[in-house]
């Protein structure tokens, strides 16, 4: 049976993943609070009757503040830009490495009980045998990655210090309704929104390596299963065990908006992995993880909700 959380509070809350979580936390009936600098993020992302905290996760005073009478702490918020983590290394270790310290460092204070980290599959790079399980080469191919495994190691390091249970959830390629338009991450929006306009999709490399997309609501219910488990200490894949490769998205999305376009093509950025599949044999034992969401049954759903922001931001420029 799950255990009793009363108050969370969730890191990144405006954005794609943590407004998915907030909204699930409330439908469990618990308080929720959220912290987000609406640097990607957006209001209307988040479920009715949330306390909303706007700033960032680096302002002590303002994380005490968002802390006050919670339980336990899901930390999204992040710079989530494999890209940009090359452009502005700085930035990207700021928020990810010290900001997650400073939510590390006054949830313990606040002598909360547990804390669920998003992590990433970034933090495997590109020599681990396929499926990846949990103790995969740990070899990280960009500074995003690297800053995730270094927060992976403090989230560990200051539980144990404070005294609080954590969980390490390291998503794959999430995909889903409202998921936050950047030039560089979700490439399922990307293509959408592309196709939208009547532009063909970009593929980089030669589009045959294989990604492991993961339905937001699926990841949001593996926190939901995390809060509940007696799982402490740990890492834990959060994709479904199945490869799809990017010219097989492009393919899916054409025939569904762009009927006789071909994709473009463009050299594989660096800092991105040739293939990414997840073992779950870890999440399905620990969590009772059943990753059901299939990219070609959701895709219907995921089409409208770009679709509405596309027709929202045409009405708005
Ligand atoms: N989307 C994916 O495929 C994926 C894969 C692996 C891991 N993750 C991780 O999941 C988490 C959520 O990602 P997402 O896809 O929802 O991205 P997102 O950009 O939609 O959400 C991140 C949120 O954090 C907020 N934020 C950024 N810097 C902040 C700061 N300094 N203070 C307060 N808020 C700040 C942004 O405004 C945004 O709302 C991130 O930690 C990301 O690294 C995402």
């Amino acid at each position: 049976m799950g255990r009793r959380y009363e108050k969370a509070l969730v890191t990144g809350g405006a954005g794609f993943i943590g407004s998915h979580i907030a909204g699930r936390l409330k439908a469990l009936g618990m308080e929720v609070a959220v912290i987000d600098d609406l640097s990607m993020g957006s209001l209307e992302n988040l479920p009715s009757c949330v306390e909303f905290h706007h700033g960032s996760i680096l302002d002590q005073a303002l994380m005490k503040k968002a802390l006050a009478g919670v339980d336990i702490v899901f930390h999204n918020a992040a710079k989530v830009s494999i890209r940009n983590s090359f452009d502005d290394i700085y930035g990207d270790t700021e928020t990810n490495v010290l900001g997650t310290v400073n939510v590390l460092r006054e949830a313990g204070k606040a002598k909360i009980k547990k804390f669920i980290f998003a992590s990433s599959m970034a933090v495997y790079g590109d020599r681990a045998r396929l499926p990846v399980a949990e103790d995969g080469i740990l070899e990280p191919i960009s500074p995003y990655g690297a800053g995730k495994l270094a927060a992976e190691a403090y989230v560990r390091q200051l539980a144990r210090y404070y005294g609080f249970e954590s969980v390490v959830l390291r998503y794959f390629n999430t995909y889903g309704p409202g998921q936050t338009l950047t030039p560089y991450v979700g490439v399922i929006t990307i293509f959408i929104n592309s196709l939208l306009q009547g532009r063909p999709p970009m593929v980089f490399g030669s589009g045959a390596q294989v990604r492991d997309f993961v339905y937001v609501g699926d990841v949001a219910e593996a926190n939901i299963l995390a809060m509940k488990s007696s799982v402490n200490g740990m890492a834990v894949n959060v994709g479904t065990g199945k490869g799809t490769s990017v010219n097989d998205i492009a393919s899916l999305l054409i025939s569904r908006l762009g009927p006789g376009l071909e994709p473009v093509r463009a050299p594989l950025p660096l800092g991105e992995p040739k293939d990414s599949v997840a073992d779950i044999t870890r999440a399905r034992n620990l969590l009772g993880f059943d990753p059901r969401t299939r990219v070609e049954h959701a895709i219907s759903e995921v089409i409208e909700s770009v679709k509405a922001n596309f027709q929202a931001g045409l009405a708005g420029a």
